[in-house]
């Protein structure tokens, strides 16, 4: 099982409660890390993996927020248009690239991420497709997660999961794998288990937002039971998958940002802001000032009325 990626699956149905209320009605993964929503770069890295149909899986509880940012906002274009904001109209409309197709597919209850997977069944059919977990936000640097992942399905065909080392006392907060190398970065997965307690981890390689799935797994998560809090886990399909077919655990090149934790996104819009090309020198003299004594920076001061700051309305 080899071949192009053409279908990315974006479970972004979960609960979030970790960001309430941001997150009461409006999906975790539309929080923005600096101007854009985390659920852009993940499908601007699925797009240049090479996947032309994104597959939402959403909450039916919260508001069409994601299905209308990816659509298109015909009031303002027309209005960016007529005040000739040339580069704001292009940034809008390329949100979603000529050639991509956006499908979206409803969670009925928070039944967890196996249970996300397998609703976007129908439209998955019998090829192999990526999920992204967006608020994993991995900065890849010249290539993306998903696109490293991409070439070594290619190389090796099978599933594959993007993981990392993390701090051996941290194991009960990841699904972690059992690897047999296959080379530096690559090993082919023998075991895996949700959340063991370091005593019981097999290693310190733990899974994160990015996977690369054969078909197959949908007929096992059907039949996987619901485990703890009532939820399908994609862990224990993923258990069952790797008895049958060949998966295999990818050691990624990036950092990663798990945004799904209050400390992980304040961290993301921190190095984010600092490369943006315009915010970067101004935000880091601002870092800077609060972290030498928490010295006053200057910013300019609005008189009543007007908008703060500088060129808003210009
Ligand atoms: P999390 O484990 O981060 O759970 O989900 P959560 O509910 O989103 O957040 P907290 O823990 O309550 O703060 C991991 C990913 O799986 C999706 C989430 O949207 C997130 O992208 N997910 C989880 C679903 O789509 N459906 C679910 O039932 C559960």
């Amino acid at each position: 099982m080899s071949g192009r990626i053409r279908k990315a699956v974006f479970p972004v149905a979960g609960l979030g409660t970790r960001f309430l209320p941001a997150t009461k009605n409006t999906p975790k993964e539309m929080l923005p890390i600096v101007d854009k929503p985390l659920v852009q770069y993940a499908a601007e890295e699925a797009i240049a993996a090479g996947c032309d149909e994104l597959i939402f899986v959403t909450s039916s509880s919260k508001r069409a927020i994601i299905a209308d940012h990816f659509d298109k906002n015909y009031e303002l274009e027309a209005e960016l248009e007529r005040r000739g904001k040339t580069g704001l109209l292009a940034m809008v409309r390329g949100v979603v690239p000529e050639g991509v197709a956006c499908v979206y597919v409803r969670q009925p209850e928070a039944l967890g991420l196996g249970h996300a997977v397998l609703c976007a069944a129908p439209v998955v059919e019998g090829d192999p497709f990526a999920v992204l977990l967006a608020d994993d936000l991995i900065d890849g640097g010249a290539r993306s997660c998903l696109e490293q992942m991409v070439a070594v399905h290619e190389r090796h065909g099978g599933s594959v999961i993007a993981v990392e080392e993390v701090d051996p006392a941290d194991t009960e907060k990841y699904g972690i794998v059992q690897v047999e190398a296959v080379d530096e970065r690559i090993g082919r997965i023998r075991g895996i288990v949700e959340k063991p307690r370091p005593d019981e981890a097999p290693s310190n390689l733990a899974v994160v937002g990015r996977y690369i799935l054969s078909p197959r797994i949908m007929q096992l998560l059907r039949e996987t039971p619901r485990g703890a809090g009532g939820e399908i886990q994609l862990t224990d399909a993923i258990a069952r998958l790797l008895e049958e077919e060949p998966v295999y655990a990818y050691r990624f090149e990036g950092r990663r940002y798990d945004c799904g934790s209050k400390l992980g996104y304040l961290e993301a819009n921190v190095d984010f802001a600092l490369k943006h090309p315009q915010l970067g020198e101004p935000f880091r003299a601002l870092l800077r000032a609060r972290c030498e004594g928490g010295g006053e920076v200057r910013t300019p001061v609005a008189a009543p009325g007007m908008a703060a700051g500088s060129g808003r309305r210009g």
